[in-house]
């Protein structure tokens, strides 16, 4: 994969975008191994806790109308509970050739896999921790101007200056040099593309990010580029290229954007933590046998993590945005901060 990048990176000039080398090295990490997930790999996401997080999830699914799509489904953990918990048909889009085949096995034929983003669709969107995934680009604001850091041979960064649509992007955040961070073009497009198919229903993305003036903060000027291997996070996104995650923070106002400019509406923007009380973990957690401790603990345990703000719950966020959906969304019934976007 290495000799692979450095050929292209040479071909190309000796200089390619971070967002290329992003794409390069987790379509390595996903594509090749179906590891990156649990005890035993490098991170775990909030439905690889146990249920509780499906489970609650289900609740505000059960509001809105028709099948249900996954991006990037992971193991398939979050699939399997919702399809528990509600008869839907349930659709999964999943780049990974290796995590398709294990969400394959784990789900048998309750499932159908498509390819691409169907033309049209009427439903609702889930993207648990996708969008950290897609690639970004890095960009610094110096005092002589804004520049582009990209990659060289040699994988080490390389700083030019910033051109077309980044360079606009960029010259509209306000930020004191020199500053670090990251623009998120092609979640942009792919929130758009995703909107511009949904006819009637919700996409949901839960992910770790913030809105644009908590982003760009000053005091965040080394960006948001975060890795993970064996449960260690560190920002070095050039150590065992292929073989470690790499991830950015989610900027929610540009998703929110992109959504309003393809005719969607933004339906509530919470915490993590704020959503699943919202539609009722509580009353979720309150269905467990309190008198078995032995039960009980995990259960309680998992709670804590998607809740506590020092965990999931305030880092995490979800976002909800639609067409031709009634408010509010069970999610958002209180403390909805799409005001901050
Ligand atoms: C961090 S994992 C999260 C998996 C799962 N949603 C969970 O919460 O456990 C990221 C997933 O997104 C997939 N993925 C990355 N980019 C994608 C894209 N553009 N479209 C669909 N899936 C994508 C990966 O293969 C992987 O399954």
């Amino acid at each position: 994969m290495i000799e692979r990048m450095r050929a292209e990176i040479a071909q190309a000039g000796g200089w390619i975008s971070f967002a290329r080398y992003m794409e390069l090295a987790l379509q390595a990490y996903y594509g090749t191994s179906d590891r990156q997930f649990g005890a035993r790999g490098d991170f775990v996401t909030a439905p690889e806790l146990g249920s509780l997080f499906g489970r609650t999830l289900a609740r505000q699914i059960q509001e809105i109308e028709g099948p249900i799509l996954e991006l990037g489904a992971g193991t398939g953990a979050l699939a399997a509970t919702l399809l528990k918990e509600l008869e839907r048909e349930y659709l999964i889009l999943e780049t990974s050739g290796a995590l398709r085949a294990r969400q394959a096995a784990h789900l048998g034929g309750k499932v159908k896999f498509l390819d691409a983003l169907p033309a049209r669709f009427s439903g609702v969107v889930i993207a648990n921790e996708v969008v950290d995934a897609i690639p970004v680009h890095a960009v610094g604001w110096r005092a002589t101007g804004v520049v582009e850091r990209g990659v060289s041979r040699d994988l080490a960064w390389v700083e030019r200056p910033a051109s077309g649509e980044l360079l606009e992007q960029a010259k509209a955040i306000e930020v004191p040099p020199p500053y670090d961070s990251e623009i998120g073009l092609a979640a942009r497009a792919w929130m758009r593309s995703l909107a511009e198919r949904l006819e009637q229903g919700v996409i949901l993305v839960i992910d770790y990010g913030f809105p644009r003036h908590e982003y760009y903060h000053p005091q965040r000027a080394m960006g948001t580029i975060m890795c993970h291997t064996q449960h260690r996070a560190h920002a070095d996104p050039f150590a065992n290229p292929g073989g470690q995650d790499i991830t950015a923070h989610v900027d929610f106002s540009a998703l929110a954007e992109a959504a309003r400019e393809a005719g969607l509406e933004v339906l509530g923007y919470a915490t993590q933590a704020q959503f699943l009380v919202n539609c009722g973990i509580t009353d979720v957690l309150g269905e467990a046998n309190v008198e078995n401790a032995l039960h009980y603990a995990p259960i309680a345990a998992e709670a804590q993590k998607l809740l506590s703000p020092a965990e999931m719950g305030e880092l995490f966020k979800a976002l909800a945005v639609g067409r031709g959906v009634k408010r509010p969304l069970l999610g958002f019934s209180r403390g909805d901060r799409s005001h901050t976007l």
